[in-house]
């Protein structure tokens, strides 16, 4: 069987927290009890493979940073995983390799954090996600997570609101801006589910809080 999940976390450009986005979800999928393969598509600087390395991960990750990887990446995946997550380069320099990943995917999980300079990104984003979309069998999700929030600044809901009104997706649970995860590269990763990240993983796996 295919995995149910297949998520593709990507922004326009770098910076944004795809890959600490990625290692955090994977994790916390795979505490959730799924078997889980993380990709690394950024081959410009391999963070993910790097860090799964430097932090002895547990979780399987494999470096494809190709423009087939839709052709490419099925055929390693095979019914060997529950959930598959790809960290992606800037759509903005690598836009094939991000379009590709996408043709595959059941969601595109866009980490934003709540400023104009972010949000102005939306528009081209969903444009890419749209076009690449419709080259897929099934058009994935977008769903936006709104990172490196501060906690009380109204900021957070001001830009959630924004992105109803427009139309976009935004998951309930926000991941703050906290040492936690600055420091994260390169260590082991523990307890993800615990973090905000597991909230994330369960609402995308369509799991109604209690
Ligand atoms: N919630 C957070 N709070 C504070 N800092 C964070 C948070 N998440 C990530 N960071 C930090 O922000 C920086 C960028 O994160 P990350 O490398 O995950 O982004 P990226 O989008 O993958 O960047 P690139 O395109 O360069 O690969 C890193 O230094 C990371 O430690
Ligand atoms: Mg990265």
């Amino acid at each position: 069987m295919a995995p149910v999940l297949t998520i593709v976390v990507a922004n326009l450009k770098g910076g944004s927290t795809k890959t600490t986005t990625a290692a955090f979800v994977s994790h916390a999928l795979a505490e959730a009890g799924l078997s889980v393969l993380a990709v690394d598509a950024d081959g410009e600087n391999e963070s993910l493979l790097s860090w799964s390395e430097a932090g002895e991960w547990s979780i399987p990750v494999i470096g494809m940073p190709v423009t087939d990887l839709y052709r490419k990446l099925p055929g390693v995946v095979g019914d060997r995983y529950d959930a598959v997550v790809i960290d992606t380069p800037p759509m903005k320099e690598r836009r094939g390799v991000v379009a590709s990943a996408i043709r595959i995917a059941t969601h595109v999980l866009v980490p934003m954090a709540p400023t104009g300079m972010e949000y102005a990104r939306i528009p081209a984003i969903r444009e890419l996600v749209d076009d690449a979309g419709a080259l897929a069998a099934d058009p994935p999700e977008l769903a936006v997570v709104l990172t490196r929030t501060v906690s009380n600044a109204a900021s957070t809901e001001v830009y959630r609101q924004m992105l109803t009104d427009d139309g976009v997706h935004v998951l309930g649970p926000t991941v703050g801006r906290l040492e936690r995860f600055a420091q994260a590269f390169g260590l082991p990763i523990t307890n993800a589910a615990t973090t905000a990240y597991g909230d994330i993983a369960a609402e995308l796996l369509g799991v109604t809080a209690q």
